[in-house]
């Protein structure tokens, strides 16, 4: 059984230790949040913060936001807590669980298994999904085998913060620029989005630190987006609007798509392979292209 599509243009950054924050999440706009327990909360707030995300989950509005949790990885004391206690206090009211620092496919099958194990226990109406944060080099390493662990698993994240760290990047600020010559995430963008589109997955990239830098921000949505990924997390509401616009086919690519298409269905019933459209050739790889424009703008809606 796999998972449902979900919009993930913008997955909002969320510390689960705030209440505030959370409510203020709940009212804006956006394909998605993940009410954090791992590294927004401190150690000595963490347990508290389960409770608080269990409450937002069950007493606010999310409207048409995807709600995810994101717990601590699978080498702490708090991981398996995590889950238990968010799922079974907000059951239903949960859509997808986020892993963090993932080693290696087993991480991905244990908390499969765990999630079965409580849906069956709690009668679930519904499966729960599973995402994963690639931020370590290990998991980079085994990206492939990771992407192909479960088919609860809806999406890798690149985490660039972490990964720096854990490959000895010498870096400012989480996503900010490095000097180095050319850009630095391109090969682990291109690795990790290869592993996901194998497996039918999504691949969304990670935090960008300076939020009041948006022009930067939107080029960096703008390098994940043109590798195929399909969104970017925001850390504060000021980076929603620009990654949900990014990650958007404009709309006058959706109608040239449409364009394409139909002059091509014409072009195949008269036994051509390849034509001219606009100038240029196209044939049937070209059409596979813009159908993913195309399924694009069916998932966000109101393209005319
Ligand atoms: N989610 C929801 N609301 C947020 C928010 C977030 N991630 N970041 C800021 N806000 C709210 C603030 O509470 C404030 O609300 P108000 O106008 O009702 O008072 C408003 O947006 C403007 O915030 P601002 O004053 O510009 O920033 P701040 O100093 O309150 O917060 C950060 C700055 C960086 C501390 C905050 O954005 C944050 O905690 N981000 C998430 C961090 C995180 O999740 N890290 C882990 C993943 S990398
Ligand atoms: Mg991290």
């Amino acid at each position: 059984m796999s998972q449902p599509k979900r919009l993930r243009r913008c997955q909002l950054s969320v510390p689960g230790s705030s209440e505030k924050m959370m409510q203020k999440a709940a009212s804006l706009d956006l394909d998605y949040v993940f009410l954090d327990l791992e590294d927004a909360v401190a150690p000595s707030a963490k347990r508290e913060a389960r409770g608080k995300i269990v409450g937002a989950l069950n007493d606010l509005d999310w409207g048409r936001t995807t709600r995810c949790v994101r717990i601590n990885d699978l080498t702490t004391e708090y991981a398996y807590e995590d889950i238990i206690e968010v799922v079974e206090g907000a059951g239903e009211n949960i859509d997808v669980i986020m892993l963090t620092k993932c080693l290696g496919p087993d991480d991905i099958t244990f908390c499969d298994k765990l999630l079965s194990m409580m849906e069956k226990k709690l009668k679930l109406n519904k499966r729960i999904g599973l995402e994963t944060l690639i931020e370590e080099v290990e998991a980079m390493q085994k990206v492939d085998e990771i992407a192909a662990a479960s088919d609860r698993l809806e999406a890798l994240i690149f985490g660039m913060g972490d990964y720096s760290a854990s490959q000895g990047v010498s870096i400012n600020d989480i996503g900010g620029d490095t000097g180095y010559p050319g850009d630095i995430w391109h090969y682990q963008r291109q690795k990790l989005t290869i592993a996901a589109r194998a497996n039918r997955i999504d691949a969304v990239d990670g935090p960008f630190a300076d939020f009041r830098s948006p022009d930067t921000y939107r080029e960096e949505c703008r390098r994940a987006m043109i590798l195929g990924m399909v969104g970017k997390w925001a850390i504060h509401p000021s980076q929603i609007e620009i990654a949900q616009d990014v990650f958007s086919p404009k709309a006058e690519d959706v109608a040239r798509a449409r364009k394409m298409k139909a002059a091509y269905e014409d072009a195949w019933s008269q036994g051509l392979g390849s034509v001219q459209f606009e100038g240029r050739m196209i044939d049937i790889a070209s059409i596979r292209i813009v159908d993913n424009t195309l399924q694009k703008a069916d998932m966000i809606g109101g393209y005319s």
